[in-house]
């Protein structure tokens, strides 16, 4: 028996083997953001070993440093008009491939490439699946000068948001803002809190990401299963 961390990490990594083979040769890919990410990037370096010509979209500075090391070619998001498949994790999905995802904070880069993307692929172990979205606070970046007003906004529509911070210093992002961890509790309705969300001046972006997943490889075990 294996314990529940190699667990974890055989699902993650099961997950993005299936999930790479999505990916055709000229194909520009979306790299992901996070610990199972890490594994398809790697994956995607195998294939470009292997012969393929892959160019890479990053939706982190995290996620552009490692490509880089591992010699994958990167593109600007500027100079495409769109990615032919994304590869990312998320912290929570629901049977309807709701996700709620930044977790690391890189929400908003993920959620432009998933935008841009024709297959947004999303890859999870087990401990990720939902009957609900709501037990992990959904990410909100912020512009800093809005930190204060949009924590009120979010009290209003009966929410609780915190200041994401490392030892004491808020945690900036890649965009040089913010970001608070709302909690909703358990979300009735993903869509419409998304909406309520969208209208609040000072969010840059949150991490309900609803209709851009268009597969979620969830490993199970040894196996993979897909919603
Ligand atoms: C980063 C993300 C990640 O995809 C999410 O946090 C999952 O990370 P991990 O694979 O490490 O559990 O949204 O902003």
């Amino acid at each position: 028996m294996y314990k529940q961390e190699d667990k974890k990490e055989l699902e993650r990594k099961n997950a993005a083997s299936e999930a790479v083979k999505h990916i055709n040769n000229n194909d520009v890919v979306g790299l992901g953001t996070g610990s199972t990410a890490v594994y398809a990037i790697q994956l995607i370096a195998e294939l470009v070993k292997q012969g393929l010509t892959i160019k890479g979209v990053p939706t982190s500075e995290k996620s552009a440093l490692l490509a880089t090391q591992l010699g994958l070619e990167l593109i600007d998001i500027n100079d495409i008009s769109s990615i032919d498949v994304t590869i990312d994790g998320a912290d929570e999905f629901d049977s309807a491939r709701q996700l709620i995802k930044g977790g690391g904070g890189a929400l908003f880069r993920e959620k432009i490439v998933a935008s841009l993307s024709k297959k947004e692929i999303i890859i999870a172990d087990s401990g990720k699946f939902v009957e609900r979205l709501g037990k992990f606070k959904v990410p909100i970046e912020v512009v800093p000068i809005a930190v204060n007003y949009v924590q009120q906004q979010i009290l209003r529509i009966e929410g609780k948001g915190t200041l994401r911070e490392t030892e004491h210093v808020p945690f900036i992002t890649d965009n040089g803002n913010y970001i608070i961890d709302a909690d909703f509790g358990l979300i009735s309705d993903p869509a419409s809190l998304a909406q309520t969300l969208n209208q609040i001046d000072g969010i840059l972006a949150h991490g309900l990401f609803i209709n851009l997943a268009t597969i979620v490889i969830m490993g199970q075990g040894t196996e993979v299963r897909l919603y």
